[in-house]
């Protein structure tokens, strides 16, 4: 990790955390049984920004069960951190953290994509929405998709989009998600 990147301090964030602390959860609020909330999502919980230290907290462990990670060393990890930290109002990527144990145990990827079109607008794309398995059936999910969206219209975005597999479309059609009419093509 380089002192230029650290300038002395223990860690470093991919994006500013204020602007979590800035979002208006009250639309959300009455949604959640029991109440959580982005500042308070549960006992030990935090809700923060992908910090460099989450390499040894289990990230990409976390990332493994959605998909195939592969055998990514630290160097490759912080390379990858900084490269996203240096693409200014693009990568948020949002952690829940159980500090009793130092893990990370959820996240969502909100990338922000620059436009020239709607008056040089942004559009976002949620990606890689996890819970760690033990996690799973405490609206920690929820808690991540709805705090994707405010970030994106906290930004500015004029859409937001996901992609999934077909046994999630309930999942996210939950959270107003729906099917789109142009064609998704790979
Ligand atoms: C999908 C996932 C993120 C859900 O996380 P979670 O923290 O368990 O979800 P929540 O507790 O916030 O659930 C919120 C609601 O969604 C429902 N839900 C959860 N998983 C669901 C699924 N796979 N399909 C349909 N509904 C689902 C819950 O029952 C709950 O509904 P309720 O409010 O009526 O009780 C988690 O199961 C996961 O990480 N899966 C593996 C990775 C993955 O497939 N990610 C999506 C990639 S597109």
């Amino acid at each position: 990790m380089s002192d230029s990147l650290t300038n002395g301090e223990s860690d470093v964030s991919l994006f500013d955390g204020s602007i979590l602390k800035e979002l208006d959860f009250s639309e959300c609020l009455a949604t959640y049984k029991p109440t959580i909330s982005h500042t308070s999502p549960g006992e030990n919980l935090i809700m923060r920004p992908l910090q460099l230290s989450d390499y040894e907290k289990g990230y990409m462990k976390l990332l493994t069960h959605l998909t195939v990670v592969g055998d990514v060393t630290k160097k490759e990890f912080e390379d990858r951190f900084c490269k996203m930290r240096g693409c200014a109002d693009s990568y948020y990527v949002v952690v829940v953290e159980d500090t009793s144990v130092g893990k990370v145990i959820g996240s969502v990827t909100l990338a922000v994509e620059q436009k020239f079109i709607r008056q040089c607008s942004s559009r976002a794309r949620v990606e890689d929405v996890v819970v760690d398995d033990e996690y799973r059936g405490k609206q920690l999910g929820k808690l991540l998709l709805d705090v994707a969206m405010l970030l994106s219209k906290k930004i500015g975005c004029y859409k937001v989009s996901l992609e999934c597999k077909d046994k999630l479309v309930p999942f996210y059609e939950q959270f107003g998600y729906v099917a789109g009419e142009q064609n998704y093509m790979v």
